[in-house]
């Protein structure tokens, strides 16, 4: 296959050493003329482990070519993969346009050209950009419109330099995000041989998966810095509890907390993140990752009950009471916090938790709830079907299924999922989801 590769920085010279060495012919297009010269000498124009070897075996076989000429580099090819920076401005935002010139100097070339290469986006960008951003430039420099005329693919790149070629040839996964349906299926094509698993998902999801990964990694880093700086102060190797740490691959090196819901609380974890805060305050560690974690579980239930209120209902039901299901905890619940707050704005609520009996409440869990809710067994129904006197109904437990919603749905409740009930009808009247 011939593929044209748009900026010949570290993504797309590591891809281009890559393509040819799966037999592919490749064209880099890149404005600074010196790397152009390097690669059509068959020299890379940036260290990275492997490439040098892989750029002159593609060059001596007369498969790597470059250009600064976008047209040039276009002609007769059959897919483009647009690499180009997308670095910060100075708010912050993300740069765009090397990625619109590209998108642009693609789009001209397709207006003149008969051959229809499937565009494949790799450089990094905020949720929406392929679709409001490079599409629109596309269909603009060549009058074609996307899906009919040519089809475009997101695909995020996960290599690290130091470790790309064999991050390229082992990848996590490979992700696509389609402009039309079927768009990934020549992309898939060139990785048949690759062993990772694949994702077809819409373009905003896949951009948004990049997003995941980086974020995720920079957390992971300032989560493990901010744990090793306890550790020494505490005169202990921060590495050996950080092992320890990594070796409980069922609730900490896992899918386990990783999914969107609702806000944590419990009898455990507000309290130790507030006691290890306090720890740190005293031994003058700073910490400011972990001491903002508190603020941000707090906007999650404000967040919460700004939209409950914003349907401005008289009564809410909730489906869960207990911080969890199947307990009768109720100590830092998130739900009794957002219960409290409804009927402070003056709504009234309804509360269905097959685990909470304020007969059986002893201590610390009946005290709290008591001076948080009152006279809880007021709230409280035995039967989920008394809650269809509410306006709004939140799904805190997976404790009803997709019928009781599509029900509700039908009678025109409002129904809030922070549970993510599995089966439900997403698009059904009524229903929303916490964060889907
Ligand atoms: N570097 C990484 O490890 C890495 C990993 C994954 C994803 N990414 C993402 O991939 C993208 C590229 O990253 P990079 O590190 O390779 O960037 P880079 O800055 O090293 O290279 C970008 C290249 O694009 C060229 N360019 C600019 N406008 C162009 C145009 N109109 N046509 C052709 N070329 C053009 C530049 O001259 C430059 O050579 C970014 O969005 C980045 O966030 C980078």
């Amino acid at each position: 296959m011939k593929i044209t590769i748009f900026g010949m920085g570290y993504v797309g010279v590591v891809s281009a050493a890559c393509l040819i060495r799966d037999g592919h012919d490749v064209t880099g297009v890149d404005p600074i003329a010196s790397k152009v010269d390097d690669i059509a000498q068959g020299r890379t124009p940036v260290q990275e482990p492997g490439v040098a070897e892989l750029l002159a075996a593609g060059h001596s076989a007369g498969r790597l070519h470059a250009t600064t000429d976008p047209a040039v580099g276009l002609s007769g090819s059959d897919m483009v993969w647009i690499s180009v920076g997308t670095p910060s401005r100075a708010d912050g935002s993300i740069n765009l346009a090397a990625v619109e010139t590209a998108a642009q100097q693609v789009g001209a070339y397709l207006k003149q050209a008969s051959g229809r290469p499937l565009i494949v986006l790799r450089s990094t960008v905020v949720p929406g950009t392929t679709r409001r951003v490079v599409i629109p430039a596309i269909e603009q420099s060549s009058g074609l419109a996307a899906g009919r005329d040519f089809q475009i693919v997101f695909h995020p790149e996960f290599l690290r330099e130091g470790s790309a070629v064999e991050d390229f040839d082992d990848p996590p996964k490979i992700v696509a995000g389609e402009g039309s349906s079927g768009a990934a299926d020549r992309l898939f094509a060139i990785y048949s041989r690759y062993d990772a698993p694949r994702f077809r998902l819409q373009l905003e999801e896949s951009e948004l998966v990049k997003y995941c990964d980086n974020l995720f990694h920079a957390v992971k880093v300032t989560f493990a810095n901010e744990v090793g700086a306890m550790a020494r102060a505490a005169g202990v190797d921060g590495r050996r509890v950080a092992d320890v740490f990594c070796a409980d691959t069922k609730l900490n090196i896992s899918p386990r907390y990783l999914r969107p819901g609702f806000a944590f609380g419990g009898s455990c974890l507000p309290k130790d993140l507030r006691a290890f805060l306090r720890e740190a305050e005293l031994r003058s560690i700073r910490v400011p990752m972990l001491a903002s974690v508190a603020e941000s579980n707090l906007h999650q239930i404000d967040a919460l009950v700004s939209r409950v209120l914003a349907h401005r209902p008289k009564v809410v039901g909730m489906i869960g009471l207990a911080f969890k299901a199947g307990v009768d905890d109720m100590r830092e619940s998130p739900y009794v916090i957002v219960a409290k707050r409804l009927l402070g704005e003056g709504v009234a609520v309804k509360i269905h938790d097959p685990g909470v009996h304020p007969d059986r409440l002893i201590g610390a869990n009946k005290s709290l709830v008591q001076s948080a809710l009152g006279h809880l067994e007021q709230l409280l129904v035995a039967r989920v079907d008394e809650l269809e006197a509410c306006d709004v109904i939140l799904i805190n437990h997976s404790t009803v299924n997709a019928a009781v919603i599509a029900g509700w749905s039908k009678r025109g409740k409002r129904v809030i999922d922070l549970a993510g009930i599995s089966g439900v009808e997403r698009s059904a009247p009524g229903y929303e989801g916490i964060a889907w």
